[in-house]
């Protein structure tokens, strides 16, 4: 057997601004002169289109950014504006759209696709073009709260397939990601809040201290200020990107995923309410699961339990839904199928990380099915009184 040690080195690129197609802003265009090819990159950007709704001058800004600097980069046509929402992820011919426009734009691997929008929109966008040329550079934009502070600006990407979430995608490491505040004051107020639970989630697992910061901002929080949610979104994203550069498993081919906690449920959840459930949502359901679980198994104690459900619920969310006692086909509650769908979507053991103190967590490979519908049962209950 020959075998030899391939080691890729990547930059992982984070940037905090607002109103980055401004002309005045020049952020962008120092990013795209970081790397001095000797050609200028051709760019194509596709934009989530609630996002053009929502800001009217985007479009036009963009296409004024690239004239404005047209010496370093080239806007290689009008910007593609596409559907965002969960919605783009559950229809392949999408896939193939972007595919289509990067073929016609004449893209290649020194090019860059710039994305604007959702989660969502990034994660169809980003997959196409990962796989266009075996990749070609993407700069994330995310809009959304949740994006921002999370899966924007982490190094996976992907579609749904089989009617399971992400089945098919990527790893991909953007050459950067664009945190441009401005775009959060668009965003319905249930999107909004959507971001807040990744950031406890990220603080429950990795910095009790910011966990505390949280609860002191709890009423701004929950009244959706700005300036509370861009602090928040802000630190969220330096965890989760801390966690992903410093874990040594960046592409998860271990069977941990810390940060994937009250996620097995949460994937299940936003299933089987075929989607309405958001998946911020779904997480502080998921979260909520996981938290009276490891409080019924001796994990976490009974005052730490109920702190962090009181946070969850001073923020907005609700810590039930009907959908979680609904049965699959096997007569159990479907949401048990979820720790089945979470194992077999890495493959390998078991792996569901818990919470035992603020700011730690432990992994378990085994979870008590009994145990974790007594812990519905009593969200149910809390939810009704
Ligand atoms: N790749 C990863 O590592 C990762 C991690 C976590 C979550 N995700 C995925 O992200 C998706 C959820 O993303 P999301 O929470 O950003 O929601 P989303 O992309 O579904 O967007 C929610 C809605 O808000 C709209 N929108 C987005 N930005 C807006 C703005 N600024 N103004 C007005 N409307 C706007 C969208 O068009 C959509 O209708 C899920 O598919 C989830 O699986 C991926
Ligand atoms: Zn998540």
């Amino acid at each position: 057997m020959l075998e030899n040690i391939i080691r890729l080195a990547h930059t992982h690129r984070i940037l905090f601004t607002r109103n980055v197609f401004s002309a005045r802003n020049p952020m962008l265009k120092d990013l795209l002169k970081l790397e001095q090819p000797r050609k200028k990159p051709r760019v194509l950007v596709f934009v989530d289109e609630h996002v053009a709704n929502e800001n009217r001058d985007l479009l036009e800004d963009i296409m004024g950014y690239s004239e404005a600097h047209a010496e370093v980069f080239t806007l290689v046509d009008c910007p593609i504006v596409i559907p965002g929402g969960e919605g783009c992820k559950n229809d392949f011919r999408l896939v193939e759209c972007c595919w289509d426009a990067i073929h016609d734009a004449g893209l290649d691997r020194h090019s860059y696709v710039f994305v604007i929008g959702g989660g969502a929109l990034l994660d169809l966008v980003c997959f196409a073009a990962s796989t266009a040329h075996r990749g070609i550079r993407q700069v994330r934009f995310p809009t959304t709260t949740l994006s921002q502070g999370d899966g924007g600006v982490g190094v996976k990407n992907g579609v749904n397939y089989f009617g399971k979430k992400n089945w098919v995608g990527s790893f991909s490491v953007p050459h950067a990601v664009v945190n441009d505040f401005a775009f959060l004051e668009s965003l319905p107020a249930r999107e909004r809040r959507n971001g807040i639970i990744e950031a406890i989630k990220v603080a429950l697992i990795r910095d009790a201290a910011f966990f505390e910061e949280i609860e002191t901002m709890a009423d701004d929080l929950a009244e959706l200020k700005q300036t509370a949610l861009e602090r928040v979104v802000q630190r969220s994203a330096e965890l989760h990107v801390e966690h992903i550069a410093t874990s040594g498993d960046p592409f998860e081919i271990g069977s941990a995923r810390p940060l994937d906690f009250g996620h097995w449920a949460a994937h299940k959840l936003e299933q089987m309410s075929k989607f309405t459930v958001s998946h911020g949502e779904a997480v502080a359901i998921g979260i909520s699961v996981d938290l009276v679980y490891s409080r019924m198994q001796g994990i976490l104690d009974a005052e730490t339990c109920e702190r962090v459900l009181r946070l969850i619920e001073r923020i907005g969310f609700a810590t039930y839904s009907r959908h979680l006692l609904e049965n699959g086909r096997s007569g159990e509650p479907a949401i048990l199928e979820g720790l089945e769908e979470f194992r077999e979507h890495l493959g390998g053991e078991l792996t569901v990380t818990l919470v035992p103190r603020v700011g730690e967590k432990i992994e378990v490979h085994e979870m008590n099915r009994v145990k974790i519908l007594n812990a519905l049962v009593e969200l149910r209950q809390r939810q009704q009184a």
